[in-house]
């Protein structure tokens, strides 16, 4: 059960608690996640990939992306359901290391990683650096033999390549024009080989770096999942010429995230099962035209692992009927929180759903706008929905899918304080990172004068 349910006796409810009791708990704004939920998920990709994979005959791991949602519980939650944890910076390594996730369970991707990144990477046991550049293959290196001496086991080393496939919202497109700062592109460069290709060669080259496989990551949010067959053959294609020219098969392709989820009532999300079949296949009849064996598979989903699994309550303030050109009127419903707590509708232009949650209303529906509290007229939580005409001050309401990209990427514009996470599990409500008081934004504020 995700998002806004509602029960035969009108109450809304996530993991058995009324909304209207975690909103007098824990106050609003406030996100909550449903802990059986974002677990359910885990393992539904899980086991939907081990069971593919199984059945054309090689292993896959699943990373859980963290840079969607990081905190030590939710970390602890997909390590026990067997997943390993994907991170983007070291503030994410710190939390998964400090959730007891071990090191070898761990990536460290990046297109510009410090070496104070790369040092704990390496200190830690990391179990794979996803490398986003050639220099970056050197730099690598150059630390591994500063740091343990010629002696030292090698790094272990992914390399990120752009296949030319860009997927995400609901199309993708196979021969995209490169102009981006991720990853090493396949496309040849006229009389030499490809930047992808040259990296790889570059990693093969130091011994320093043990190469384990070859990465691509080609958007987020896809719900056309044809994209993944065709970066999967592509990246394929460049493992049988990496094996070609150097007798080095790599063991690993790893697919990277994307899996979109519903926002809306009525999206139809990705289906675990259906895309992990399709995903197997097209890698298994790749291998075979190419006459190559299986490599052990990863991925690494985020959004759809938290993303339905959580919702924002707010509390709603300001009401403001404002007449349109055309004639219609909007409702503005302000909320206590906005932008700082989900900038993905004034940055994406995402759409979500919201709810009031508080009670149920007999009043005919208008069309509104949610819109949060800060300075800034893009500040929209919901560009548009239907509301109970009688929607007012006081009521809570509810806005789902935001378990992913919402905290993770919350600011304290205007100085609001960041809402707290708290955690839902049968019947009983936690918090797992605490709100942000004022105090908290003066104590950073170090110097008066
Ligand atoms: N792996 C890599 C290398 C990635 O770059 C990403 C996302 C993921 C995995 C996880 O993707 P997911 O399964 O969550 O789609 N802030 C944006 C999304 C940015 C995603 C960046 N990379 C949003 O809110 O839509």
């Amino acid at each position: 059960s995700t998002g806004v349910v509602r029960g035969t006796d009108g109450a809304v409810r996530v993991a058995g608690v009324d909304v209207r009791d975690l909103a007098a708990t824990h106050g609003t704004p406030a996100y909550v996640l449903d802990e059986a939920d974002l677990r359910a998920r885990a393992r539904a990709y899980r086991s939907a990939f081990e069971t593919a994979c199984a059945q054309v005959g090689t292993g896959v791991d699943v990373y859980y992306a963290g840079k969607a949602l990081l905190t030590r519980a939710v970390a602890r939650w997909v390590h026990a359901e067997g997943l390993r944890v994907d991170t983007a910076s070291g503030g994410e390594l710190a939390v998964a290391l400090a959730a007891g996730v071990p090191g070898a369970h761990l990536g460290l991707h990046g297109n510009n990683k410090s070496e104070d990144e790369l040092r704990t990477a390496l200190d830690t046991g990391v179990g794979r650096i996803i490398v986003d550049s050639l220099v970056e293959v050197d730099r690598l290196a150059d630390l591994v033999r500063a740091h343990r001496g010629d002696g030292g086991a090698p790094a272990p080393v992914m390399v990120r390549v752009t296949t030319g496939v860009h997927a995400g919202g609901h199309e993708f497109i196979s021969t995209a024009h490169e102009d981006q700062k991720f990853g090493l592109s396949l496309a040849a460069v006229p009389g030499g080989d490809s930047p992808a290709l040259t990296a790889l060669l570059r990693v093969v080259a130091r011994p320093e770096l043990r190469l384990l496989g070859i990465h691509s990551h080609i958007g987020s949010q896809i719900l056309d999942p044809s994209g993944f067959a065709v970066a999967a053959q592509r990246v394929l294609a460049l493992r049988a010429e990496l094996h070609a020219r150097t007798g080095v098969l790599v063991d690993e392709v790893d697919l990277g995230g994307g899996y979109g989820i519903a926002y809306l009532p009525g999206e139809v999300p990705l289906d675990p099962d259906r895309i992990a079949k399709e995903v197997a296949q097209a890698v298994a009849d790749a291998c075979r035209d190419l006459g190559q064996p299986l490599p052990r598979l990863s991925i690494e989903p985020g959004r759809a692992i938290v993303g339905p699994a959580g919702l924002t309550l707010y509390t709603v303030g300001t009401v403001k009927p404002v007449r349109l050109e055309d004639g219609r009127v909007r409702t503005y419903v302000s909320v206590d929180g906005g932008m700082s707590d989900n900038i993905r509708p004034a940055l994406y232009g995402a759409h979500y759903h919201a709810e009031v949650v508080s009670r149920t209303s007999d009043a005919a529906p208008v069309l509104a706008r949610v819109v949060g509290k800060h300075c800034e007229s893009g500040d929209v939580v919901v560009h548009e929905v239907r509301l109970p005409g009688d929607v007012r001050a006081g009521d809570l309401l509810a806005v789902a899918a935001t378990g992913a990209y919402g905290r993770s990427m919350s600011s304290n514009y205007n100085l609001l304080t960041r809402p707290p996470v708290v955690a839902v599990t049968a019947g009983e409500s936690r918090v797992l990172v605490r709100r942000e008081t004022v105090d908290d934004l003066l104590a950073l504020d170090v110097a008066a004068d």
